[in-house]
Protein backbone atom coordinates (compact mmCIF):
# COMPACT_ATOMS: atom_id res chain seq x y z
CA UNK A 1 0.00 0.00 0.00
CA UNK A 2 1.27 3.59 -0.81
CA UNK A 3 0.77 6.03 1.77
CA UNK A 4 2.30 9.39 1.81
CA UNK A 5 5.22 10.42 3.94
CA UNK A 6 4.21 11.72 7.08
CA UNK A 7 0.62 11.31 6.78
CA UNK A 8 1.02 8.58 9.34
CA UNK A 9 1.50 9.49 12.69
CA UNK A 10 2.18 5.84 13.59
CA UNK A 11 3.52 5.48 17.38
CA UNK A 12 3.17 1.33 17.19
CA UNK A 13 2.33 0.25 21.09
CA UNK A 14 4.86 -2.15 23.01
CA UNK A 15 2.11 -3.94 24.04
CA UNK A 16 -1.20 -3.75 21.93
CA UNK A 17 -4.32 -3.00 23.65
CA UNK A 18 -8.12 -3.78 23.22
CA UNK A 19 -10.21 -1.30 21.49
CA UNK A 20 -13.69 -0.86 20.53
CA UNK A 21 -15.97 1.46 18.35
CA UNK A 22 -19.44 1.80 17.29
CA UNK A 23 -19.53 3.06 14.23
CA UNK A 24 -22.94 4.35 12.45
CA UNK A 25 -23.88 3.18 8.94
CA UNK A 26 -25.22 5.72 6.40
CA UNK A 27 -27.49 5.92 4.03
CA UNK A 28 -26.25 7.04 0.40
CA UNK A 29 -28.36 10.03 -1.13
CA UNK A 30 -25.89 10.09 -4.35
CA UNK A 31 -24.84 6.49 -4.86
CA UNK A 32 -21.82 4.69 -5.09
CA UNK A 33 -22.33 2.31 -8.01
CA UNK A 34 -19.09 1.07 -10.40
CA UNK A 35 -15.46 1.14 -9.46
CA UNK A 36 -13.07 2.47 -11.60
CA UNK A 37 -10.12 0.54 -9.70
CA UNK A 38 -11.62 -2.67 -8.21
CA UNK A 39 -8.12 -3.46 -6.36
CA UNK A 40 -8.25 0.30 -4.93
CA UNK A 41 -11.97 0.40 -4.42
CA UNK A 42 -12.08 3.79 -6.26
CA UNK A 43 -15.31 4.50 -7.09
CA UNK A 44 -16.79 5.70 -10.91
CA UNK A 45 -18.50 8.88 -9.13
CA UNK A 46 -18.67 10.69 -6.16
CA UNK A 47 -21.32 10.03 -3.30
CA UNK A 48 -23.15 12.04 -0.58
CA UNK A 49 -24.43 10.26 2.20
CA UNK A 50 -26.02 10.84 5.42
CA UNK A 51 -24.64 8.79 8.51
CA UNK A 52 -27.71 6.95 10.46
CA UNK A 53 -27.35 7.46 14.31
CA UNK A 54 -29.37 4.26 15.35
CA UNK A 55 -28.01 1.91 12.45
CA UNK A 56 -24.78 0.64 14.09
CA UNK A 57 -22.20 -1.45 14.49
CA UNK A 58 -19.87 -2.17 17.46
CA UNK A 59 -16.72 -3.82 17.15
CA UNK A 60 -13.85 -5.02 19.52
CA UNK A 61 -10.33 -5.98 18.26
CA UNK A 62 -7.14 -7.58 19.82
CA UNK A 63 -4.40 -8.21 18.69
CA UNK A 64 -2.21 -10.45 20.85
CA UNK A 65 0.53 -13.37 20.10
CA UNK A 66 -1.85 -15.57 22.35
CA UNK A 67 -4.39 -15.92 18.90
CA UNK A 68 -2.59 -18.46 16.24
CA UNK A 69 -5.02 -17.32 13.89
CA UNK A 70 -7.46 -14.11 13.48
CA UNK A 71 -10.47 -14.93 15.22
CA UNK A 72 -13.74 -12.72 13.71
CA UNK A 73 -17.42 -13.76 15.23
CA UNK A 74 -19.18 -11.49 13.50
CA UNK A 75 -23.15 -11.59 15.33
CA UNK A 76 -22.02 -14.18 16.74
CA UNK A 77 -21.62 -16.36 13.81
CA UNK A 78 -18.02 -17.47 11.72
CA UNK A 79 -19.25 -17.26 8.01
CA UNK A 80 -16.38 -18.27 5.34
CA UNK A 81 -16.99 -14.88 3.25
CA UNK A 82 -17.11 -12.37 5.58
CA UNK A 83 -13.89 -14.09 7.69
CA UNK A 84 -11.99 -13.52 4.69
CA UNK A 85 -12.85 -10.18 4.01
CA UNK A 86 -11.94 -9.20 7.60
CA UNK A 87 -9.05 -11.26 8.23
CA UNK A 88 -7.73 -9.09 4.13
CA UNK A 89 -8.19 -6.11 5.61
CA UNK A 90 -6.67 -6.81 9.18
CA UNK A 91 -4.08 -7.77 6.44
CA UNK A 92 -3.74 -3.89 5.39
CA UNK A 93 -3.43 -2.49 8.75
CA UNK A 94 -0.81 -5.20 9.76
CA UNK A 95 1.35 -3.90 7.10
CA UNK A 96 0.64 -0.61 7.69
CA UNK A 97 2.30 -1.23 11.14
CA UNK A 98 4.82 -3.72 10.19
CA UNK A 99 3.28 -5.65 12.93
CA UNK A 100 2.47 -9.61 12.14
CA UNK A 101 0.06 -10.22 15.19
CA UNK A 102 -2.89 -12.10 14.70
CA UNK A 103 -6.35 -11.04 16.05
CA UNK A 104 -9.33 -11.21 17.87
CA UNK A 105 -13.04 -9.55 17.01
CA UNK A 106 -16.09 -9.10 17.83
CA UNK A 107 -18.72 -7.89 16.19
CA UNK A 108 -22.34 -7.24 16.82
CA UNK A 109 -24.65 -4.85 14.16
CA UNK A 110 -27.84 -3.29 16.10
CA UNK A 111 -29.61 -4.09 12.50
CA UNK A 112 -30.09 -6.42 10.49
CA UNK A 113 -27.29 -7.32 8.32
CA UNK A 114 -26.61 -7.94 4.27
CA UNK A 115 -29.93 -6.59 3.64
CA UNK A 116 -29.49 -3.27 2.18
CA UNK A 117 -28.81 -1.18 4.88
CA UNK A 118 -25.50 -1.12 4.49
CA UNK A 119 -24.14 -3.34 7.47
CA UNK A 120 -20.09 -3.33 5.65
CA UNK A 121 -20.12 0.52 5.37
CA UNK A 122 -20.61 0.72 9.34
CA UNK A 123 -18.78 -2.79 9.88
CA UNK A 124 -15.34 -1.72 8.39
CA UNK A 125 -15.41 1.73 10.02
CA UNK A 126 -15.66 0.39 13.00
CA UNK A 127 -12.98 -2.90 12.07
CA UNK A 128 -10.91 -0.05 10.45
CA UNK A 129 -11.18 2.26 13.62
CA UNK A 130 -10.62 -0.53 16.32
CA UNK A 131 -7.58 -2.43 14.40
CA UNK A 132 -5.42 0.67 13.96
CA UNK A 133 -6.17 2.12 17.56
CA UNK A 134 -5.46 -1.39 19.10
CA UNK A 135 -2.21 -1.24 17.21
CA UNK A 136 -1.61 2.08 18.82
CA UNK A 137 -1.51 4.03 15.15
CA UNK A 138 -2.43 7.04 15.69
CA UNK A 139 -4.33 7.63 11.90
CA UNK A 140 -5.59 11.30 10.98
CA UNK A 141 -9.58 11.14 10.12
CA UNK A 142 -8.60 10.98 5.75
CA UNK A 143 -6.38 8.19 6.57
CA UNK A 144 -8.70 6.12 8.28
CA UNK A 145 -11.21 6.73 5.05
CA UNK A 146 -9.01 6.11 3.26
CA UNK A 147 -8.05 2.81 4.68
CA UNK A 148 -11.68 1.97 5.60
CA UNK A 149 -12.27 2.01 1.77
CA UNK A 150 -10.10 -0.32 0.94
CA UNK A 151 -12.14 -2.53 2.45
CA UNK A 152 -15.91 -1.25 2.07
CA UNK A 153 -16.47 1.99 -0.26
CA UNK A 154 -19.14 2.85 1.80
CA UNK A 155 -16.97 1.84 5.00
CA UNK A 156 -14.86 5.33 4.19
CA UNK A 157 -17.81 7.73 4.50
CA UNK A 158 -18.77 5.48 8.16
CA UNK A 159 -15.93 6.60 9.38
CA UNK A 160 -17.31 10.55 9.58
CA UNK A 161 -20.29 11.63 10.69
CA UNK A 162 -23.02 14.18 9.53
CA UNK A 163 -23.91 14.55 6.10
CA UNK A 164 -20.76 13.40 4.23
CA UNK A 165 -19.25 13.56 0.54
CA UNK A 166 -17.10 10.72 -0.69
CA UNK A 167 -14.98 12.40 -3.27
CA UNK A 168 -13.90 9.91 -5.71
CA UNK A 169 -10.88 10.99 -6.80
CA UNK A 170 -8.37 9.36 -9.46
CA UNK A 171 -5.64 7.74 -6.99
CA UNK A 172 -5.41 5.77 -3.43
CA UNK A 173 -4.99 9.40 -1.75
CA UNK A 174 -7.55 11.61 -3.66
CA UNK A 175 -9.92 8.84 -2.61
CA UNK A 176 -11.78 9.55 0.51
CA UNK A 177 -14.40 11.31 2.69
CA UNK A 178 -15.49 14.20 5.06
CA UNK A 179 -17.87 15.31 6.58
CA UNK A 180 -19.41 18.42 5.01
CA UNK A 181 -22.32 19.89 7.25
CA UNK A 182 -22.20 18.36 11.02
CA UNK A 183 -25.26 16.30 12.19
CA UNK A 184 -26.74 19.36 13.87
CA UNK A 185 -27.17 21.29 10.81
CA UNK A 186 -30.25 19.65 9.81
CA UNK A 187 -32.49 17.59 11.96
CA UNK A 188 -33.69 14.85 8.74
CA UNK A 189 -35.04 11.55 9.99
CA UNK A 190 -35.07 8.42 8.23
CA UNK A 191 -37.68 5.60 8.88
CA UNK A 192 -36.48 3.03 7.70
CA UNK A 193 -39.18 0.59 6.37
CA UNK A 194 -38.15 -3.06 6.88
CA UNK A 195 -39.97 -5.32 4.41
CA UNK A 196 -37.64 -8.39 4.33
CA UNK A 197 -35.06 -9.50 6.63
CA UNK A 198 -33.64 -12.28 4.00
CA UNK A 199 -29.99 -11.74 2.86
CA UNK A 200 -30.09 -9.80 -0.26
CA UNK A 201 -29.86 -12.14 -3.42
CA UNK A 202 -26.93 -10.61 -4.98
CA UNK A 203 -24.24 -8.31 -2.65
CA UNK A 204 -23.17 -4.74 -3.32
CA UNK A 205 -19.57 -5.96 -4.60
CA UNK A 206 -20.58 -8.62 -6.71
CA UNK A 207 -23.09 -5.60 -8.41
CA UNK A 208 -20.73 -2.88 -9.01
CA UNK A 209 -18.74 -5.08 -11.30
CA UNK A 210 -21.93 -5.23 -13.99
CA UNK A 211 -22.64 -1.40 -13.70
CA UNK A 212 -20.67 -0.81 -16.71
CA UNK A 213 -23.00 -3.31 -18.95
CA UNK A 214 -26.07 -1.23 -18.33
CA UNK A 215 -26.33 1.41 -21.35
CA UNK A 216 -27.53 4.42 -19.05
CA UNK A 217 -24.37 4.43 -16.97
CA UNK A 218 -22.19 6.84 -19.29
CA UNK A 219 -25.36 8.88 -19.43
CA UNK A 220 -25.32 8.59 -15.01
CA UNK A 221 -21.68 9.43 -15.05
CA UNK A 222 -22.32 12.05 -17.30
CA UNK A 223 -24.85 13.85 -14.96
CA UNK A 224 -23.36 12.88 -11.82
CA UNK A 225 -21.21 15.90 -10.73
CA UNK A 226 -24.36 18.39 -11.24
CA UNK A 227 -26.38 16.20 -9.08
CA UNK A 228 -23.78 16.23 -6.26
CA UNK A 229 -24.09 19.81 -6.29
CA UNK A 230 -27.56 20.27 -6.33
CA UNK A 231 -27.60 17.46 -3.38
CA UNK A 232 -24.72 19.97 -1.54
CA UNK A 233 -26.66 22.73 -2.24
CA UNK A 234 -30.30 21.66 -1.33
CA UNK A 235 -28.90 20.56 1.97
CA UNK A 236 -26.52 23.46 2.62
CA UNK A 237 -29.51 25.74 2.32
CA UNK A 238 -32.09 22.89 3.95
CA UNK A 239 -34.16 23.17 1.12
CA UNK A 240 -36.34 19.40 1.85
CA UNK A 241 -38.34 19.26 -0.95
CA UNK A 242 -35.54 19.96 -3.49
CA UNK A 243 -33.23 17.70 -1.40
CA UNK A 244 -36.40 14.62 -1.96
CA UNK A 245 -36.96 14.88 -5.00
CA UNK A 246 -32.95 15.08 -5.84
CA UNK A 247 -32.91 11.71 -3.24
CA UNK A 248 -36.11 9.80 -4.88
CA UNK A 249 -35.19 10.31 -8.64
CA UNK A 250 -31.32 9.60 -7.72
CA UNK A 251 -32.49 5.97 -6.36
CA UNK A 252 -35.01 5.25 -8.91
CA UNK A 253 -31.82 5.81 -11.52
CA UNK A 254 -29.46 4.26 -10.10
CA UNK A 255 -32.25 0.92 -9.55
CA UNK A 256 -32.90 1.43 -13.78
CA UNK A 257 -28.97 0.88 -13.81
CA UNK A 258 -29.85 -2.63 -11.90
CA UNK A 259 -32.39 -3.13 -14.10
CA UNK A 260 -31.05 -2.73 -17.27
CA UNK A 261 -27.72 -4.04 -16.65
CA UNK A 262 -25.81 -7.43 -17.53
CA UNK A 263 -27.46 -9.50 -14.79
CA UNK A 264 -30.52 -7.23 -14.32
CA UNK A 265 -31.31 -7.46 -10.70
CA UNK A 266 -34.04 -6.48 -9.70
CA UNK A 267 -33.07 -5.60 -6.14
CA UNK A 268 -37.40 -4.95 -5.06
CA UNK A 269 -39.57 -7.01 -2.74
CA UNK A 270 -43.37 -6.49 -3.04
CA UNK A 271 -42.88 -5.14 0.25
CA UNK A 272 -40.46 -2.72 -1.33
CA UNK A 273 -43.11 -1.48 -3.97
CA UNK A 274 -45.95 -1.08 -1.93
CA UNK A 275 -44.28 1.20 0.35
CA UNK A 276 -42.95 3.46 -2.59
CA UNK A 277 -46.68 3.48 -4.34
CA UNK A 278 -48.06 4.75 -0.29
CA UNK A 279 -45.02 7.44 -0.03
CA UNK A 280 -46.20 8.52 -3.46
CA UNK A 281 -50.13 9.01 -2.06
CA UNK A 282 -48.97 10.04 1.10
CA UNK A 283 -47.52 13.00 -0.91
CA UNK A 284 -49.90 14.01 -2.60
CA UNK A 285 -51.72 14.31 0.97
CA UNK A 286 -49.25 16.96 2.11
CA UNK A 287 -47.08 14.27 4.24
CA UNK A 288 -43.43 14.98 2.72
CA UNK A 289 -41.34 11.74 3.05
CA UNK A 290 -39.14 10.32 -0.29
CA UNK A 291 -37.68 7.37 -1.02
CA UNK A 292 -34.34 5.75 -1.08
CA UNK A 293 -33.34 1.90 -1.67
CA UNK A 294 -29.87 0.34 -2.41
CA UNK A 295 -29.36 -3.04 -2.96
CA UNK A 296 -31.52 -4.81 -0.50
CA UNK A 297 -35.37 -5.04 -0.17
CA UNK A 298 -35.56 -2.40 2.64
CA UNK A 299 -36.48 1.27 2.05
CA UNK A 300 -35.24 4.21 3.53
CA UNK A 301 -37.99 6.98 3.90
CA UNK A 302 -36.47 10.82 4.68
CA UNK A 303 -38.64 13.12 6.23
CA UNK A 304 -38.30 16.06 8.53
CA UNK A 305 -39.55 15.40 12.29
CA UNK A 306 -43.13 16.66 11.21
CA UNK A 307 -43.99 14.56 9.24
CA UNK A 308 -42.17 11.34 11.02
CA UNK A 309 -45.52 10.20 13.41
CA UNK A 310 -47.71 10.71 10.22
CA UNK A 311 -45.65 8.76 7.82
CA UNK A 312 -45.32 5.85 10.27
CA UNK A 313 -49.04 5.79 10.29
CA UNK A 314 -49.77 5.71 7.37
CA UNK A 315 -47.45 2.72 6.37
CA UNK A 316 -48.23 0.35 9.74
CA UNK A 317 -51.23 -1.03 8.34
CA UNK A 318 -49.55 -2.29 5.12
CA UNK A 319 -50.26 -6.01 4.65
CA UNK A 320 -46.30 -6.40 3.96
CA UNK A 321 -44.65 -4.24 6.20
CA UNK A 322 -42.83 -6.04 8.98
CA UNK A 323 -41.26 -3.37 11.29
CA UNK A 324 -39.58 0.14 11.61
CA UNK A 325 -36.48 1.49 12.30
CA UNK A 326 -36.17 5.56 13.31
CA UNK A 327 -33.44 7.46 13.01
CA UNK A 328 -31.96 10.44 12.90
CA UNK A 329 -28.36 12.05 11.56
CA UNK A 330 -25.89 10.21 13.39
CA UNK A 331 -22.45 11.61 14.61
CA UNK A 332 -19.03 9.99 13.63
CA UNK A 333 -17.33 6.95 15.26
CA UNK A 334 -16.81 6.87 19.09
CA UNK A 335 -14.50 4.77 20.85
CA UNK A 336 -16.13 2.88 23.68
CA UNK A 337 -14.67 1.90 27.12
CA UNK A 338 -16.65 -1.42 27.16
CA UNK A 339 -15.48 -4.18 25.17
CA UNK A 340 -17.60 -6.90 23.67
CA UNK A 341 -14.67 -9.80 25.24
C1 LIG B 1 -25.98 0.72 -3.36
O1 LIG B 1 -19.94 -0.10 -0.18
O2 LIG B 1 -21.43 -2.12 -0.06
O3 LIG B 1 -25.36 0.93 -1.09
O4 LIG B 1 -17.26 -1.35 -1.87
O5 LIG B 1 -18.05 -3.53 -2.70
O6 LIG B 1 -18.20 -3.01 -0.24
P1 LIG B 1 -18.23 -2.47 -1.66
O7 LIG B 1 -19.72 -1.92 -1.89
P2 LIG B 1 -20.66 -1.16 -0.91
O8 LIG B 1 -21.65 -0.50 -1.97
C2 LIG B 1 -22.70 0.33 -1.59
C3 LIG B 1 -23.64 0.47 -2.72
C4 LIG B 1 -24.92 1.20 -2.40
C5 LIG B 1 -24.78 2.70 -2.61
C6 LIG B 1 -24.02 3.49 -1.57
O9 LIG B 1 -24.04 3.13 -0.36
O10 LIG B 1 -23.41 4.50 -1.95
Amino acid sequence: MNYEKGNMKSKLLNHPIKATFRASSDVALVKYWGKKDERLRLPENGSISMVLDDLYTTTTVEFSPQYKNDEITIDEEREEDEYRRVSEHLDRIRKLAGVKLRAKVVSENSFPKSTGLSSSGSGFAALTLAASKSLGMNLERKQLSILARKASGSACRCVCGGFVEWIGGNSDQTSFSRTIFPARHWDLRDVVVVVNEEKKRVSSTAGHKSAESSPFFKIRKERIDEKIKMVKRAIKNKEFSELGELVEAEALEFHSILLTSNFSYIAWHPGTVEVMLKVEEMRSKGVEAYFTINTGFNVHLITLPKYEEKVIKGLENLALVKKFIRTKVGEEPKELREHLF
